[in-house]
């Protein structure tokens, strides 16, 4: 049965619609007079009404308006700013943390069936922590207003919100009251904190409180690096990450690896313990901070070099027994995941922040004969629809569903 001939819409109209399928972005997807709708608020099966806040040649956005029936996975959201025309900042406040994680890991089996023709089995994001999803970003940005009061903005909107507590945010953050001051001139705010608890704020960019280094520990290694350098948001999400990374590629004694977007050496230091003095590994990163840090972290590692590049245009050597890459939300491309094949490694370890960009890449790498056999989607953005997967891909080809295998190496708190 064909879809129903477009009628005319426009925005501020309220329909009442069944919600389909969550789909990357954490939107639901909806036909109102036969438009294709990306909805936030919503959840899949749901009877709701909508308002439609943007109309496009090919889709139209809306906001739940009215539940009429509700999915049995809604909640009142903790959050009071979190409802059509709110805060833009988290997509699941609606939705029972575990089935936050069951729609991730549909949206991860979805994107690599869809955009990697891959069919990876059926997929549940893993908690970081025994968590309510609440209190966890060590990393916050503020906007500011005309009148200097610090808020969020709202969903795809450059409007500030006086939203007077993110509940995402860790203690220490929280604890600063951002909101509460006035910062009349400001653009942004940033508030990080540390790995043992010290908060820093930096107004455009510059320190106005706190330490400049932020002091970040994973396991038995620290580090120093620059406070507004990338380091991982969730307390817990550098060490899971790491211990997922060594699971899938298990380094061996003499190796050679490479760590391509590495940025301090987060992966890299213990990638370097595994290989030893006999192996080697080479990070590649192109911010010139982040490689500072790193050289100076993994000083007593003589087996790991730093290569300040961007990775696109840097050559790949032959002979390596595996990489491990961690790209930033566009994924890494067709040219680089070529590169990498060409390379012949034994394994490809993957952290991928975004499902969609992780499956083309797959995609590429499948047609040039490695095969994704090992997959983990790890919940390191709870209350919002990102997440984090790490999939070991070996020589081969694919294998049929249901013979991906799960990575599990999370020891919760
Ligand atoms: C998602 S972070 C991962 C960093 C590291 N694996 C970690 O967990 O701390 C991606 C990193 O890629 C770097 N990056 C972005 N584009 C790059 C490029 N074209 N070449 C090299 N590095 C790049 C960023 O500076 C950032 O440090």
């Amino acid at each position: 049965m064909g879809r129903a001939p477009k009628e005319p819409i426009e925005v501020g109209d309220e329909v009442t619609v069944t919600l389909g399928a969550m789909v990357h972005g954490g939107h639901c997807l909806a036909h109102p007079r036969g438009h294709t709708a990306f909805v936030r608020h919503g959840l899949p099966g749901e009877g709701v009404v909508i308002r439609i806040t943007e109309v496009r040649s090919k889709l139209v956005r809306a906001d739940v308006v009215e539940v009429l029936e509700a999915s049995p996975h809604r909640v009142v959201p903790p959050c009071s700013w979190a409802h059509a025309g709110g805060c833009g900042g988290c997509d699941f406040q609606h939705v029972s943390i575990a089935h936050q994680r069951e729609l991730k890991g549909t949206i991860a089996h979805e994107s690599l069936a869809r955009h990697g023709d891959i069919d990876a089995g059926a997929l549940t994001a893993q908690p970081l922590a025994h968590d309510d999803g609440l209190h966890w970003r060590t990393r916050m940005r503020f906007s500011v207003d005309g009148g200097g009061t610090a808020g969020m903005l709202g969903a795809r909107s450059h409007g500030v919100l006086p939203v007077d507590r993110c509940l995402l945010a860790s203690a220490s953050i929280d604890a600063l009251a951002i909101p509460d001051d006035e910062w009349r001139g400001a653009q942004s705010i940033e508030a990080t904190e540390d790995s043992h608890g010290r908060a820093s704020i930096w107004v455009d960019r510059v320190l106005v409180s706190g330490p400049r280094k932020a002091r970040q520990q994973v396991h038995h290694r620290s580090w120093e690096i620059d406070g507004t350098a990338f380091w991982q948001v969730h307390p817990r999400a550098a060490e899971a990450i790491v211990d997922h990374v060594l699971a899938a590629g298990a380094p061996q004694p003499g190796e050679r690896w490479l760590d391509l977007y590495s940025g301090a050496g987060l992966i890299t230091a213990f990638l370097g313990e595994a290989v030893g003095v006999t192996g080697a590994i080479t990070a590649v990163e192109s911010h010139r901070t982040a490689v500072r840090d790193g050289r100076r972290a993994l000083a007593d590692l003589p087996q790991v070099s730093f290569v300040g590049a961007d990775v696109e245009a840097w050559a790949l050597p032959d002979g390596v027994d595996g990489v491990v890459l961690d790209p930033p939300r566009r994924g890494a491309g067709a040219a680089v995941m070529t590169a990498i094949a060409q390379a012949g490694p034994r394994v490809i370890v993957y952290v991928a922040c975004d499902p969609v960009a992780f499956a083309r890449d797959a995609a590429t790498l499948g047609a040039h004969g490695y095969a994704l056999d090992a997959l983990a989607v790890l919940d390191a953005f709870p209350m919002t629809h990102h997440m984090e997967c790490i999939a070991r891909f070996v020589p081969g080809s694919q294998a049929a569903a249901g013979q991906v295998q799960r990575l599990e190496a999370n020891r919760l708190p």
